[in-house]
């Protein structure tokens, strides 16, 4: 399973990838708002600054909702750097700017998805990734994890190409879960991943270890 950042904050991006195993960033504009980041030209710069760290798609959501301005800034988007993957949000004319940067070799992540029905769309019109949003149907007490078993379902029937990247997830057990399921890729913040580290079995071990090397020398 790929692990993705969700976040504009490259010092926490830095962390993740000197980590070693960052696969890419997410990013969208409530997380760039936080950091800051304003005006068009800045976030056009930001998203280099993150494609010049990471090894690996960037995902830089476009803001038009119409076919001809999705298109307009997804072309913009794309070609300020190879990583740069379009993110459009699950609307019709979303899907239709979808398959448009599908037939000409862009590539995409398509937004807040929060249904396996509109997975299937998302995997039709031949999105790179779909964005299943698992905490934000949690946080309305509906199972996130339960989608991603069903996109993957689906996606195996058929055998579509389209990459399952569990979105908002908010902890480490989702992360677990996620690879327990089959999901392609997750995103989420750095103490997520950090999570995984975290044993207190490998904490005692270890100090048990040190203990017993002070001994001897
Ligand atoms: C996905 O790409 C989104 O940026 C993100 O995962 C949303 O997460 P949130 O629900 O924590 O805002």
């Amino acid at each position: 399973m790929k692990f993705f950042i969700d976040t504009a904050n490259l010092e926490q991006i830095k962390e993740a990838q000197e980590l070693g195993v960052l696969d890419g960033v997410t990013t969208n504009p409530s997380l760039m708002a936080k950091e800051g980041i304003t005006g068009r030209d800045n976030i056009l710069k930001h998203y280099v600054d993150i494609c010049n760290i990471v090894d690996g798609d960037v995902s830089a959501e476009v803001i038009a909702t119409d076919y001809e301005g999705i298109l307009r800034e997804g072309k913009e988007l794309a070609a300020l750097h190879d990583q740069i993957v379009v993110k459009v949000p699950m609307i019709k004319e979303g899907v239709k700017a979808i398959k448009y940067f599908s037939d000409h070799g862009i590539k995409t992540n398509c937004t807040l998805v929060f249904s396996a029905g509109q997975a299937l769309l998302a995997a039709k019109a031949g999105a790179t990734y779909v964005s299943p949003f698992i905490g934000r149907l949690d946080d309305i007490s509906t199972d996130g994890l339960n989608l991603i078993a069903e996109i993957r379902l689906i996606y195996d029937n058929y055998g579509f190409e389209t990459q399952i990247l569990a979105a908002s997830v908010r902890h480490t057990m989702h992360v677990l879960e996620c690879a327990k399921i089959g999901s392609d890729v997750m995103t989420g913040p750095l103490s997520s991943i950090e999570g995984l580290l975290k044993h207190p079995l490998t904490d005692s071990g270890l100090e048990k270890f040190l203990a017993d090397y002070k001994k001897g020398n």
